[in-house]
């Protein structure tokens, strides 16, 4: 009745340059929908070693470095679209001493093998899009360091929006999202238990793991 929905777009990478293109601007001009996570880690007291998954185009990345001066931040993302728009935005930002991007599958180990650790990972609006989420978390807990926290924030499979009879590409990612639930059973059957889930108004949630 109201399962998770995969459609075509929501299921991987978000290709080609001209879609890494528009999603930037539409990023550019939507930094509202980041906000609340960018106060949050204002608060946070951790390490300045970051890890960002699914960053797109580098516009959280950007706030996020301006937000933390002292922050290094690593983005592992799927599309080598997404990366080269990335670039050039990072390069206008003038941040490439503190930002770098590698093309990579958050769900494939080997891409998390010569990486260092990480006092702080995070993402953004990109785990409805992981094929093997729990794959991505294990990878995730491989490469945080102790004291480190895991910060997983996307939009949730709410009821009310669900059946909105639309097939753009935010409704298609509402019916792709996960509900609470699924996330705690996720986070159980990998054994972890030090994590919190916050849900988000008015239809997101976090995911926050400590190591
Ligand atoms: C909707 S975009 C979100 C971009 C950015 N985090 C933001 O909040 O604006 C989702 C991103 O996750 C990337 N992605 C999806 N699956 C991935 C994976 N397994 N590993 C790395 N990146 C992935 C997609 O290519 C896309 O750029």
């Amino acid at each position: 009745m109201f399962a998770r929905v995969v459609e075509c777009g929501q299921d991987g990478a978000l290709v080609g340059t001209e879609t890494a293109a528009r999603y930037a601007e539409m990023a550019d001009g939507l930094m509202i929908q980041y906000r609340g996570f960018l106060s949050h880690l204002k608060t946070l007291d951790v390490g300045n070693r970051y890890l960002e998954i699914g960053p797109g185009p580098g516009v959280l990345t950007t706030a996020v470095a301006r937000e933390k001066p002292d922050a290094h931040i690593t983005g592992i993302e799927m599309s080598p679209d997404m990366v080269s728009v990335a670039g050039e935005y990072i390069e206008r930002a003038g941040m490439t001493d503190r930002i770098r991007f590698l093309v990579g599958d958050a769900g494939n180990s080997d891409d998390f093998a010569s990486l260092e650790q990480f006092d702080l990972i995070y993402s953004t609006f990109s785990l409805h899009h992981w094929e093997d989420p729990k794959q991505v978390i294990q990878n995730l807990m491989s490469v945080l360091a102790d004291g480190g926290l895991i910060y997983i924030h996307d939009l949730r499979r709410a009821w009310w929006l669900y059946w909105v009879p639309s097939s753009g590409g935010f409704w298609k990612s509402i019916r792709a999202a996960y509900v609470s639930r699924e996330l705690r059973e996720m986070l159980h059957s990998l054994g972890i238990e030090r994590y919190e889930i916050r849900s988000v108004f008015p239809f997101m949630h976090s995911i926050l793991i400590w190591k």
